[in-house]
């Protein structure tokens, strides 16, 4: 049946940049569905994958308490998953398929879960840092969104990331301040994700000549923004625990400020960062398209239904 009443892609634009909100797909243009299926299949897989990422060393915590902590987590982030494709499916995708049926480079989730986490303290650097990235990634949706049923499901999904960054900065503290060695543990782990975060947030806007999630304000925020949000939001704890990173705050620019040009080559197999080596964002993307080390153990460990805690 045509909809004599369906806008334009222009109009919709300017209808929701004036605060309409968006319900169900009979009020989408096509643009506005790719584009929110786009964003949402990113933020699925992350959460997804995050679960994988985070399993082995949960098993591995150093106390009951803190296992327990570990595992509510991961039940967490499967349940992430499953509200983000339960909206893909309200827009047409098959949430079986999306899990089961593609392959592990098909996955769209942040490179920085394609990376094996090796101990504990890295597990909880990865809660200080990667869940912090998805608070105010899924923040700004939360708050500026026009999608209002995304903009409903996050209210559980942010208060739930709070206990997860909560968890890591706990921990972070106690590992930092225990001894030299547990410290120093704290810092290896910070050395590659503290960038790895960074990264994580994309192009920068000069390099983006358009964005249809900001012109159809599926999100508020544009890549820089939520970049120097994160920056701004994790440069205390780092002052705090007295981490090394290649950042500082600027007293005459009043912010804080990267101490390398973005973007870097990164070293996988060791985990590194190359400060010296500059590479381009077209570069990048490269990268994240071939997948990160444990791309395909990860996908498998949940087609598998090797993590399926209960939720
Ligand atoms: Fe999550
Ligand atoms: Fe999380």
């Amino acid at each position: 049946m045509e909809d004599f009443d369906m806008p334009t892609e222009e109009q919709l634009k300017k209808q929701v940049q004036n605060g309409k909100m968006i319900e169900s797909t009979d009020e989408m243009t096509d643009g506005y569905k790719k584009a929110l299926k786009q964003i949402l299949t990113v933020s699925a897989d992350t959460e997804l994958m995050s679960a994988p990422a985070y399993y082995e060393q949960s098993l591995n915590a150093p106390s009951a308490d803190a296992r327990a902590s570990c595992i509510s987590v991961l039940q967490d982030e499967l349940g992430h998953g499953h509200i983000a494709y339960r909206l893909l499916e309200n827009l047409g995708e098959d949430r079986h398929d999306l899990i089961y049926e593609r392959e592990p480079h098909e996955f769209r989730n942040t490179y920085g879960f394609d990376q094996h986490i090796d101990n504990f303290a890295e597990l909880v650097c990865a809660h200080g840092m990667f869940d912090r990235a998805g608070i105010v990634l899924l923040g700004d949706i939360h708050e500026n969104t026009s999608y209002a049923p995304w903009k409903r499901a996050l209210t559980k999904v942010n208060k739930e990331e709070q206990f997860h960054l909560r968890h890591g900065e706990t921990w972070m503290r106690r590992l930092a301040n225990k001894n030299d060695k547990t410290k120093a543990k704290v810092q290896e782990a910070i050395d590659w994700m503290f960038p790895m975060a960074l990264e994580w947030f994309g192009l920068p806007d000069d390099k983006k000549k358009h964005d249809d999630q900001l012109e159809y304000r599926i999100k508020g925020k544009s890549n820089d923004e939520l970049r120097e949000d994160w920056l701004g939001r994790a440069m205390p704890l780092m002052n705090e625990l007295d981490l090394d990173v290649p950042a500082h705050y600027d007293e005459e620019a009043d912010e804080y400020v990267l101490e390398y040009d973005m973007p870097v080559a990164f070293d996988e197999a060791n985990k590194q960062w190359r400060f010296d080596e500059p590479i381009s964002w077209s570069d990048v993307i490269d990268r994240w398209r071939s997948r990160g080390p444990a791309n395909e153990q990860y996908v498998n460990m949940i087609q598998s239904g090797r993590v399926s805690v209960e939720v």
